[in-house]
């Protein structure tokens, strides 16, 4: 199935190259970017989640797009959709994701570019539901949730079955829109 891609006014959401692995690994690898989450990643870790990540494009024909900056042909880090690959209450679900690496943050690139993968969802896709989740104590990534118009969904609070029983990073909160929200704000 060939990747869809897309693009916002400063980013394109493209597929991945090969070209790609040395910038996609130091984002991974840099502990401020992976605070929220068990460790960071090491090189061969990385190799393996882009591997995942390709796959999954191959599979739906979505995924988690490499984000490149239009006026610098910079990549700058990850935002896009995937299917939630765990058990969860709220599962099957896709949801939405970043990871941009810090150079880049607090310019509004996450949300711009979360904004342009939720369009892809709603669209293009014709999901009826987009999900996201993170810790509570990741506040811009909540705040990255709220900007494009998702919100909270208290029942929704769920331990990552990934994450070992009794790690402080087990509880999740959870984020949802609906088409008709996504709709509303257009
Ligand atoms: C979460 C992340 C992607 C945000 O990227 P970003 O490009 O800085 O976000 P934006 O500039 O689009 O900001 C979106 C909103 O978040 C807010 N925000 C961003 N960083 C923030 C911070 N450190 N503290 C508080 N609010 C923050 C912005 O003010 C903005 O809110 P507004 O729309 O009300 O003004 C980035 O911090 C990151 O890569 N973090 C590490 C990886 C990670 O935790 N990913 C999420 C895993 S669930």
């Amino acid at each position: 199935m060939p990747p869809i891609e897309t693009h916002s006014p400063r980013l394109l959401l493209r597929a991945w190259r090969d070209a790609d692995l040395p910038v996609f690994a130091a984002l991974n690898a840099d502990a401020e970017v992976m605070r929220h989450f068990p460790a960071p990643l090491d090189a061969a870790q990385s190799a393996q989640l882009l591997a995942r990540i390709r796959a999954h494009f191959e599979a739906y024909g979505y995924g988690f797009w490499a984000l490149e900056r239009r006026d610098t042909g910079e990549l700058i880090g990850v935002t896009g959709l995937a299917q939630v690959g765990f058990d969860a209450p709220f599962v099957p679900a896709v949801e939405i994701g970043w990871r941009l690496a810090r150079a880049h943050w607090r310019q509004g690139y996450a949300s711009e570019a979360a904004r342009a993968a939720l369009a892809v969802a709603f669209e293009r896709l014709g999901l009826e539901q987009v999900v996201s989740f993170t810790v509570p104590a990741n506040l811009p990534s909540q705040a990255v949730m709220r900007a494009i118009g998702m919100q909270r969904d208290e029942s929704g609070d769920f331990r990552h079955p990934r994450v070992p029983d009794g790690h402080p990073l087990q509880p999740h909160v959870l984020y949802r829109i609906r088409r008709a929200q996504w709709e509303a704000r257009r």
